[in-house]
């Protein structure tokens, strides 16, 4: 292994640190564009506290509202107008992965004098990658995509339907502050899909990563195994605040680079998923439910041992000498059937995806990874049976 980990965001974690925001934002800038989505935060109250506990502090305010899911670039480039032309210094997220992304995009477009879709990595030759952004601080309120603690955010282009992503230095917010309060009132269904999200950023690495990682295999097992036993919990009482607290701090762990360290992987399953969304708008953590299965089942046939382990250490299925292969389908079985117990949809019809275009999203996909980052050498390639 050979490696290089530096991740320099402050982590701020409690039930109730909502109220120390003011506190926190004040240290980094003294007028706030507070971005968030579509309404959520205002319905809950939590959008009023924020402000509250800013103005306390001394941190005027400046809102930038409307963030959609699956954010759009327009969407950044207008809250990057209002950042420069309210002259803000401080971005804060409220909300979920959408609202984060979408804010420290905007940051770095401040500051960015071309079209701030340059900085995106969508397999264009000249890449603008951002090396200066405005202070960022996330306050989550959707345990799913880890993107308040990591350089990272994807964005959608509706104009040419692409969905693509962005990493730089630069981004990394300045504090995370993660009240898992916040997510009391995240429904059901996004609960399941931000529980397959948090599962799928860390069997990426685990199943694409080099060999030779004890380590990094146990952190992404215990990641999976506390999302399943939590998640299910958070699932079935919104209302249980030790159940989304943990959750939240595995969505946390799963993409802070922690858990990836030195697995030198690529996130196919990510990038099969992004083309969906980009065309049909549907939640990630759905579209991953439909994806991560189906690829694992055909990904299994090149590294059977590997899948075997996964279907040993979190399903408890024994091992089949002779017969790693079956050893792995049945622990993707109950994969699957875990996806399944806490309403996340199987296939692309339950996500109203006609299976016709199947080869058209495979070639999509292949151009927005642009070599073999996508890919697992020697994987089959995808097959309609277990998705459609
Ligand atoms: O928009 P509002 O009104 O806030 O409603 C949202 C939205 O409808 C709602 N919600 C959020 N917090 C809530 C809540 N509803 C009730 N109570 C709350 N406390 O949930 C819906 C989905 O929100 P969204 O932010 O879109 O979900 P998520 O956190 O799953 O983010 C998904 C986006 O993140 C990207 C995905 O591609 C997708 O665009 N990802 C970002 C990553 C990163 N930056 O590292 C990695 C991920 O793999 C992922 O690709
Ligand atoms: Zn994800």
């Amino acid at each position: 292994m050979k490696f290089e980990f530096q991740n320099p965001t402050r982590l701020v974690f409690a039930a109730g640190a909502l109220s120390r925001l003011g506190e926190v934002a004040s240290a980094h800038g003294k007028r706030a564009l507070l971005v968030t989505g579509g309404g959520s935060v205002k319905r809950s109250g939590v959008f009023d506290r924020a402000v509250s506990s800013l103005k306390l502090a001394g941190v005027s305010v400046v809102e930038c509202s409307g963030i959609e899911p699956n954010p759009r670039i327009s969407s950044v480039i207008r809250g990057a107008g209002i950042a420069r032309s309210e002259k803000c210094d401080v971005v804060i997220a409220l909300g979920g992965g959408s609202t984060m992304d979408a804010s420290k995009v905007i940051a770095a477009a401040v500051l960015y004098e071309g079209d701030p879709w340059d900085m995106f990595l969508h397999g264009q030759e000249n890449v603008h990658v951002p090396a200066s952004a405005l202070p960022v601080i996330t306050v989550p309120t959707l345990a799913a995509t880890g993107s308040e603690m990591n350089c990272g955010a994807v964005i959608s282009n509706e104009d040419s339907k692409v969905k693509s992503f962005i990493k730089a230095d630069c981004l990394y917010p300045r504090v995370a502050l993660v009240d898992p309060e916040l997510t009391l009132t995240v429904p059901a269904d996004h609960t399941a899909y931000g529980v397959c999200d948090i599962i799928t950023h860390v069997t990426e690495g685990y199943f694409n990563g080099v060999e030779g990682t004890p380590l990094q295999d146990r952190f992404a097992e215990g990641v999976i195994l506390t999302a399943m036993e939590w998640g299910k919990k958070a699932v079935a009482d919104g209302s249980d605040i030790e159940a989304r607290a943990q959750v939240q701090w595995a969505s946390v762990v799963a993409l802070n680079g922690w858990v990836q360290i030195g697995t030198d992987a690529a996130y196919p399953v990510h990038m099969i998923e992004h083309t969906l969304s980009a065309l049909h708008d549907i939640a990630h953590g759905a579209g991953l439910a439909v994806v991560n299965p189906a690829w694992m089942r055909f990904a299994a046939k090149a590294r059977p041992a590997r899948f075997a382990q996964f279907a040993q250490r979190i399903f408890g299925v024994p091992a089949r000498p002779g017969d790693e292969l079956g050893c792995a389908i049945e622990g993707i079985e109950r994969f699957e059937a875990f996806l399944a117990s806490i309403g996340c949809p199987l296939r692309l019809s339950q996500l109203g995806i006609d299976a016709a275009l199947l080869q058209q999203y495979a070639e999509d996909t292949l151009h927005i990874v642009h070599d073999d980052q996508g890919r697992l050498p020697g994987c089959p390639p995808m097959g309609e049976s277990d998705i459609v």
